[in-house]
This record gives C-alpha cells, structure tokens and sequence, in this order.
C-alpha cells in the first residue's frame, strides 16, 4: 500500500497553481475535466504520489460542497492497493463505514472506491487499485 494522491480542492485552479507550480516548482502533467463528478483536475507529481488539484464545475459538484463548508484545502488522500475488493470486504468486516461499497471505474480503466469519513478519524480516505488497462487518464 502507498499514497497515490493527495486531493486538493480550490476554487480555482490556476489561482492554486501560482503556489503549487510558480512558487514551489511541481510540474502539471495533465489538466482534465471529468464532467460527470463535475470537477476539473489537474495533477502535479510529487515523486511518485501526486498532487490532485480539484475545482468545481458545477453548483452540484462535490467539491463545490466541500469548499461551501470547509473552504479550500485538503479534501482526501488516496492510497493504492493491489486488490480494492478484499480491502472493501476487510474494511466491511471491521465495521468501517463505506461510501462505495463496490469499487467504481475511474478514468483510465483504475478502479476507486471512497471510505467515509467517520471511519477514519475525519479523513476522507480513496482507494484507488490500478489495473492492467493503460492508464493515460487517471482522475479518481
Ligand atoms: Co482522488
């Protein structure tokens, strides 16, 4: 298991990269828009795990909820794992609470899955499994 990701929301991306990319010098190696979670999302390699900037698109965006509430900031960290369904049935048998109970396709053919944040001490936690499929697009 590793850090595959830190989700990072912001109301708007290119004000987050003056910080992320001009002042500390982390690379965008891609900028994409899921239109279906209603995010934009840009991603800055940080070593191996990355940084995932997330900037609504939509009123009813998720991350658009979470900056209302929470204002911008850390929204999740994700971790990789070799098999996301015998992590979901663990974490199922330990009594975590799961906001996906089943894994769903992330672009580029990954699978992710959100773990509530009750189970985890406040922190919004997604796995995320890699799978052989190419993956030129990973957005979770
Ligand atoms: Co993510």
């Amino acid at each position: 298991m590793r850090i595959e990701h830190i989700g990072i929301a912001t109301p708007r991306i290119d004000e987050a990269l003056k910080f992320w990319r001009d002042a500390l010098g982390l690379q965008v190696v891609d900028v994409e828009e899921v239109a279906e979670q209603g995010v934009r999302v840009a991603m800055l390699p940080v070593g191996e795990p990355r940084v995932e900037l997330l900037e609504p698109t939509s009123e009813a965006s998720p991350i658009a909820k979470f900056l209302a509430k929470r204002g911008a900031g850390i929204h999740h960290i994700a971790v990789r794992v070799d098999d996301i369904r015998a992590t979901l049935r663990r974490l199922q048998e330990q009594g975590a609470r799961l906001i996906d109970e089943s894994p769903r396709v992330g672009a580029g053919g990954c699978l992710v899955a959100f773990v509530h944040p009750s189970a985890a001490g406040g922190v919004l936690l997604e796995l995320v499994e890699h799978t052989a499929a190419p993956a030129e697009h990973q957005i979770s």
